[in-house]
């Protein structure tokens, strides 16, 4: 193929004179990660770019951790969870010291940009590198929290769902068999994003997410009045977080309390929320924003988070996707509780 043809297709020109890409994957891992290494690697290598893969994320920069990556670094990889190159939530990195040692491995082996695939505290500590060293570098949103503001998904959120999903099914069955209350938590960090869409789909009675002051009285109300009617089990789903009835276990303790006729119970379903084969739609994700992190890098574009909305790839400015204000939509949570009834 011409190179003429490679730049039609891959809808580039190196605008930006960009030679190489390092990769890194930082914070809590996320299925689909490999997916988008696989994704940034190709597309990189496509456009006639060296491609550095970077183990432990930024500690792992600061540490030389680094080699060169070829096409078939990445084969096979698109179904596994986790991230073949490691990650780590680095302290060193966030200090002055620990970020020039950084940049003196980059310049060391011919580094000239980065994709960082991760969360806010990922993309946090992109945004202050690479206004302190000039650095080209551009996100993909890596996490299953899907807290990042200006995309409507992140990779590892729909795989992550998924999976809750399938536990609390489980959970379902015994509850239904047993007539019991249970309280279920879930991750997400501050966000209630996972907790709400896994709620609407399993059918759960409530939700308690960070976003809403926790009305306890009309849980009451409604676990009573669902248990009265008919309802042979009732799940609430709670994120975890600083939650002032003090979290699942806390909630399940006072039910304990306010109802003891009640046979209630509480699981954590911890982290194995967030491993497992991406799901089609996380793959799929990781792919598109993966090559178009190349397209913007090329295009000369740095600080923007590549993510997408209404099925459409968009670049938005770090400072915009870390703004912690990604408001969930009041109508699910309608929809969860009139469908509960
Ligand atoms: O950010 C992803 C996440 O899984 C959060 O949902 C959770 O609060 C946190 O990471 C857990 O972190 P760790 O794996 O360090 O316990």
């Amino acid at each position: 193929m011409t190179d003429n043809n490679k730049e039609n297709i891959l809808n580039i020109q190196n605008m930006a004179e960009i030679k190489s890409v390092g990769i890194l994957t930082s914070g809590g891992d996320a299925p689909g990660m490999n997916a988008a290494i696989r994704a940034v690697t190709r597309s990189a290598i496509y456009a006639g770019l060296k491609v550095f893969g970077i183990r432990r994320g930024y500690q792992g920069l600061i540490e030389d951790c680094i080699s060169e990556f070829e096409t078939q670094s990445v084969s096979n990889i698109i179904s596994r969870g986790g991230t073949i190159l490691k990650t780590a939530r680095s302290m060193e990195f966030k200090t002055p010291e620990g970020r020039a040692k950084a940049y003196a491995n980059m310049q060391k082996h011919g580094i000239d940009s980065l994709v960082v695939i991760g969360g806010d505290g990922s993309i946090t500590g992109a945004t202050i590198f690479s206004k302190e060293y000039n650095i080209p570098i551009v996100g993909l949103p890596g996490t299953i929290d899907n807290d990042l503001a200006g995309t409507d998904s992140t990779i590892g959120y729909d795989t992550a769902m998924n999976t809750i999903m399938d536990c609390v099914d489980k959970i379902r069955d015994t509850a239904t068999s047993h007539a019991r209350l249970f309280f279920i938590e879930v991750m997400g960090r501050d966000a209630g994003f996972l907790a709400l869409n896994s709620a609407i789909a399993t059918g759960c009675e409530d939700v308690i997410i960070p976003e809403e002051k926790t009305q306890y009285e009309q849980l009451k109300m409604l676990i009573d009045n669902g248990f009265r009617k008919s309802k042979s089990s009732a799940l609430v789903i709670v994120t975890e977080s600083k939650d002032p009835n003090g979290g699942a276990m806390g909630l399940a303790q006072k039910m304990k309390e306010e109802f003891p006729d009640y046979d209630v119970r509480c699981s954590i379903l911890g982290h194995l929320q967030r491993g497992g084969s991406p799901t089609a739609a996380d793959r799929i994700l990781a792919s598109r924003t993966g090559y178009a992190a190349v397209e913007a890098l090329l295009q000369g574009q740095r600080n923007v988070l590549i993510g997408i909305r209404n099925d459409e790839i968009i670049n938005i400015p770090f400072a915009k996707a870390i703004k912690k204000d990604k408001p969930i939509d009041p109508d699910l949570l309608k929809v969860l509780r009139v469908l509960s009834i």
